[in-house]
């Protein structure tokens, strides 16, 4: 395995970072995770746009996008692999030990790990923490993620492969890596930005493609929803069959089936959208 580490492809032995990286002791970072097919990135432009958003979202300088993208060609080029996960990691480099930032400059992390074909179903389960959508960080995909490790093991707990949350004032936001899309009389319809969800870029593709609209609703929406869909990069649009234990008859359902068949038909024939 090589990674990038600050400008060079290095062996996984000698891929480090400082101990004192504001990414590792207070969560100053932001990432991207891109997936990968026979060492082609998909939708890397609109990724990388979002690295730059969330940097400066979080206040850091903006990413040097040549020198992000060169790094990606590096490590893919030295770790073939049939479907990978790409993780680009940003943060604010070598830091005194509190919440202020160092001036030595930020830190760029790229490494290529093994991605699986996911199942088209899947179990899902609510969590009774909330998504901050006045968060300073709300919307930005920074590397603060401890509230979704905890959220996510929950859900491994209860035998689901994601956590969905509501927001502050209990309206439905997103999972812990994925967005949420459900029908409801029929109508496609996933929660708004100002949900506090991330602005997910397989979401954006299914809104495009399956003409989804944005709607404000309360988490209770899961309960009645005829269909639920998870989106990701990783897991491209995937049906929920249970939620909280719960089935959702019949998964995928048709608008589900149709967004998954326009999906793999849409990013297969263009890998940059
Ligand atoms: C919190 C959160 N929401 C949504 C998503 C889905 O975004 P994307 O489709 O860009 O992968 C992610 C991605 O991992 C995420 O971390």
């Amino acid at each position: 395995m090589r990674i990038w580490v600050d400008g060079t492809l290095r062996n996984a032995d000698d891929a480090t970072v400082s101990v004192l990286d504001h990414g590792l002791t207070v969560g100053d970072g932001v990432f991207e995770t891109l997936k990968t097919v026979e060492g082609a990135a998909f939708a890397t432009t609109r990724h990388l746009d979002r690295l730059t958003r969330s940097a400066r979202g979080l206040g850091l300088p903006d990413p040097d996008l040549d020198e992000v993208r060169r790094g990606c060609e590096a490590v893919l080029a030295a770790n073939p692999a049939p479907l990978g996960r790409l993780r680009i990691t940003y943060t604010g480099g070598i830091s005194p030990l509190g919440s202020d930032r160092g001036d030595a400059g930020p830190t760029l992390v790229i490494a290529l790990g093994a991605a699986s074909v996911r199942p088209d179903t899947t179990a899902v389960v609510t969590v009774p923490w909330t998504r901050n959508e006045r968060g300073a960080l709300s919307g930005l995909k920074t590397t603060s993620y401890g509230e979704n490790v905890v959220a996510l093991a929950r859900a491994h707990a209860q035998g689901a492969s994601e956590a969905l949350f509501g927001n502050t004032v209990g309206r439905l936001c997103e999972g812990t890596g994925s967005n949420v899309f459900v029908v409801l009389g029929g109508q496609l319809l996933t929660p708004p930005l100002s949900s506090g969800c991330l602005a997910g870029i397989t979401r954006e593709l299914v809104a495009e493609w399956s003409g989804a609209q944005e709607a404000d609703l309360p988490l209770e929406a899961l309960d009645e929803a005829e269909e639920i869909f998870l989106t990701s990069t990783l897991r491209d649009v995937q049906a929920v069959r249970l939620v909280d234990g719960r089935e959702v008859p019949g998964a995928p359902g048709p608008v589900t089936a149709k967004a998954m068949r326009v999906f793999a038909e849409r990013a297969g024939a263009d890998l940059n959208p």
